[in-house]
Parts: C-alpha cells; structure tokens; sequence
C-alpha cells in the first residue's frame, strides 16, 4: 500500500458582528489607546452575543466545508481546538457534528489553549496518515470573553472572540500540504497561564511568557519548517499565535524568513487564542496575501505553556 499525506483544502473564519474599540474600554477600566496600541498592538476585538463556542466553530466550519469541494457525507473526523467549551459533555467537536448534520464522525475537543489549533491539525493529519479518516474539519475556537474579568485592565484589554476552520483530506504523499509538526510543552511554566476554577478569568504573569515567546520560539518555528523541507527564503507566510504585536514582530526579525508576509491580525481581532492561528490565516488566504500552493508556517504558544508548529500548502 503506498504510503498517503493529508492537505488542506479551505480555510475560513467566522468573527461576531459585535466591535470593541480601545476607546470603549476606556469606558471601563483606566485605560488608553495609547498604551494598548503600543504594549500589545490592539486597535479593536470581536465580542460574542448571543454566539456560543460551538456556534461560531459550526459557522466557521460551515464556510470552510462549503470551500472545500466537499459534502457532509465525506467529513469523517472533527477535531476542535477550544479552552473556552462551558459544557463538559458533550465536546464541541459533537456539537458542530450535529448542527452540520455530519454523520458519525470521529469527534473530539483538544484543549492546549492557544497552541490548539496546530495541534488539532497534527493529529487530523496523523489520523489520515494512520488511514483511521479520510476527510477532516479541524477548527480553532474561543468565547474568552466569557472567562474574562472585565475589572482587570491587565487582561480585559487583550482579548476577543471567534472562529477559524479547514478541511483537509487525504492524499499522495508526494502532493502533502500539511508538513511535520514541532511539538512540546514547559511543565515547569504551567501556572504562568491560568484558568482555574476558584478564579475562572485568564490570569497570566505577561512579562514571564512575554520573554519566554521572544527567546524561546523563533528556533522552534525555522525547525518546523526545516522539518517539512522547506527553506528559509521559501516560506511565504508566517502565521503566529497573536498575543503581542511586539512578539509577533520579536519573533519574525529572528526567524530569518525575508520572503515571509507575517499575520497581524491581533490589530484588529485581539487574542482569541485557539481560534487566533486559523482566524488570521483565513484573512491571508481571503485576501489574496498567499496563493495557492505557497508553503505557510504556523506558529501557535500559549497556556501549558504549549506551543506547536507546522509548514502547510496554501489551499
Ligand atoms: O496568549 C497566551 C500567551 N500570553 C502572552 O503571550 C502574553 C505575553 N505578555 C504580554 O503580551 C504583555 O506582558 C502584556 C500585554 C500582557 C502586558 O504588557 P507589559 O508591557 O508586560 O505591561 P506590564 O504588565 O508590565 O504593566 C506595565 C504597566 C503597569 O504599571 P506600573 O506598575 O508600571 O505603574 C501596569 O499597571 O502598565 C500598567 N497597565 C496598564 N496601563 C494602562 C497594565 N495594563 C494596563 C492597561 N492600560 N490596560
């Protein structure tokens, strides 16, 4: 039996209707735009209503089956990213399974915050690759702002809510679009990022995962893309989580990728975790920024602490 790879075939996102500006927080902690522009590079955020997490995952997914040639009936796995499900049971994956009328597939919920969505893909693509599926939906999703407390101007400021999906398929392993993920995590920094349960609002020591994500990624993402065989100059996006402008940009001078456009959406959408690395690649895809083909990194960090990372093909 020859041996397969998986590839994306669309990605697309689904963000609420509702806008947060700078000057609408000032409204409600002592805050300015001065200061979040310059700290963390964020102009506005997306806030959900009435929107669940499995509602803006089933939205986003939607859109993305409907990009990608595919029924329904094809779709054998779902795999969502999310720390922000309020319901235990059942996951979000079997909630979008069943507003999508999907039937039966393999679905599961991964939670390692906002590093989940190249995780999610890694093991939609292992998954293929162990011919346990031949067709998936992996989404990234987060509702943080139902687990923000909005007295905490340290945090309140920085996030948003919303969705990114794709779906991949199974194919040649010479035409893989989806390379080898880099993976792991810091034990030894699990509380530096928290959501427990006697506080059930994001708490973080910034400054701590701040220096952690500027000295500690950019060798890990080059690897990534070492790993899928792609050189330096070759890389035409790079998509890191979206947590800081300033680390994005502290990252990318380091990566040593001049060909690379680099993802900003954090300007306009905030820190929505998960649903960070696919929002702002459905932008890049949408816009016209990467074409078809082009090899794109994904770099996602964030509460564990996590990070994961992986070279895909434009769809
Ligand atoms: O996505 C999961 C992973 N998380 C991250 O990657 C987050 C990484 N860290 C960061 O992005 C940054 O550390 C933050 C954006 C969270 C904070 O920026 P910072 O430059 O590290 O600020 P800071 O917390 O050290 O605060 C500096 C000052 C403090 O005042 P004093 O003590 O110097 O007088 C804060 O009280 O800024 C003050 N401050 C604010 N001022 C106006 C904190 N928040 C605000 C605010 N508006 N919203």
């Amino acid at each position: 039996m020859s041996s397969i790879g998986s590839r994306v075939l669309s990605v697309r996102h689904y963000q609420p209707s509702r806008v947060l500006t700078n000057e609408d927080l000032t409204k409600i902690v002592d805050t300015n735009d001065e200061w979040i522009q310059s700290r963390v590079g964020i102009r506005e955020r997306r806030i959900a209503d009435s929107e669940t997490v499995a509602d803006m995952a089933t939205y986003a997914a939607r859109k993305a089956l409907a990009a990608s040639g595919l029924d329904t009936s094809d779709i054998d796995l779902v795999v969502v990213a999310t720390c922000t499900m309020v319901d235990r049971v059942p996951n979000t994956a079997c909630r979008v399974a069943e507003q999508l009328n999907i039937d039966a597939p393999a679905a599961f919920d991964i939670n390692t915050a906002c590093s989940g969505f190249s995780h999610a893909m890694a093991t939609a693509d292992h998954a293929i690759k162990a011919r346990a599926a031949k067709n998936a939906i992996v989404i990234g999703v987060e509702k943080l702002t139902d687990f923000t407390d909005w007295t905490d101007r340290s945090t309140c400021i920085l996030f948003g809510d919303g969705a990114g999906a794709a779906v991949i398929t199974a194919c040649d392993e010479e035409e893989s679009g989806v390379g080898p993920v880099v993976w792991g995590s810091v034990p030894s920094m699990s509380d530096v990022v928290r959501i427990e349960s006697n506080h059930p609002y994001v708490a973080q020591e910034g400054q701590t995962v701040f220096r952690w994500a500027i000295t500690s990624l950019a060798p890990m993402a080059r690897q990534a893309a070492e790993a899928a065989g792609v050189k330096p100059d070759e890389v035409k996006a790079f998509v890191p989580h979206q947590a800081n402008l300033r680390i994005i940009e502290g990252i990318s001078k380091k990566l040593g990728m001049p060909n690379a456009h680099i993802a900003t959406d954090i300007v306009e959408s905030g820190n929505t975790s998960a649903a960070s690395v696919p929002l702002a690649l459905s932008k890049l895809v949408e816009g016209g920024e990467v074409s078809s083909g082009d090899p794109i990194l994904l770099f996602g960090f964030g509460g564990g602490l996590t990070y994961a990372g992986q070279i895909i093909r434009c769809p």
